[in-house]
């Protein structure tokens, strides 16, 4: 079994993508797998002392379609003792009172149920009013805007993954 699970939900296909180049920058899938949300199980998340939990914001403020759909079955998932990583993708104009929404609605809801919120991010670099991923002044996971700053992308993911392997210790 890999060491980190990587739980993905997109739309248009932008946060998958980025989901790709972090599984490469770990070093492959040998070390991350990836599950889509379109079929994931709960128990998927099983065994896994590390995860990276990924959703665009859609519909103005809101999760990707499902995520959303998968949303009310993290009750039944334990996650105690987990180390969890956040990433999105959003659109800071287009959506700059709820950019990147959705990464803070499921880090709320995961570190409710005892997940262990690691990864978080500056704001800096970034230009926006308001966002729910946002807590004590940071981000609290990777912000991706591949509709704005999209050739920001992959020095941000490199340096996210740099951080976070220390954090899972990997
Ligand atoms: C109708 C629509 C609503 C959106 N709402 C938001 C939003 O509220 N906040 C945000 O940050 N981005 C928003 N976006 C931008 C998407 O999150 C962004 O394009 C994202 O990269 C799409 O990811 P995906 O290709 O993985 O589905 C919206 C885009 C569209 C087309």
């Amino acid at each position: 079994m890999s060491k980190i699970g990587l739980f993905v939900g997109s739309t248009t296909g932008k946060t998958e993508e980025a989901a790709e180049i972090i599984q490469k920058e770990f070093g492959g899938d040998g070390v991350v797998t990836i599950y889509n949300m379109t079929d994931a199980q709960t128990d998927d998340f099983d065994g896994y002392k590390n995860l990276i939990i990924a959703s665009p914001t859609w519909n103005i403020g809101e999760l990707q379609s499902d995520w959303e759909g998968f949303f009310d079955e993290l009750d039944n998932i334990d996650f105690k003792g987990k180390k969890v990583a956040y990433f999105g993708t959003g659109d800071q104009i287009g959506y700059a009172d709820n950019f990147q929404d959705a990464m803070g609605i499921l880090e709320e809801k995961i570190s409710s149920l005892g997940g262990t919120t690691v990864g978080n991010w500056s704001t800096d670099g970034y230009d926006f009013s308001e966002s729910k991923a946002v807590k004590n002044g940071k981000f609290i996971g990777l912000a991706l805007d591949e509709d704005n700053q999209s050739e920001l992308t992959e020095e941000r993911i490199k340096k996210w993954v740099a951080q976070l392997k220390t954090d899972f210790g990997v």
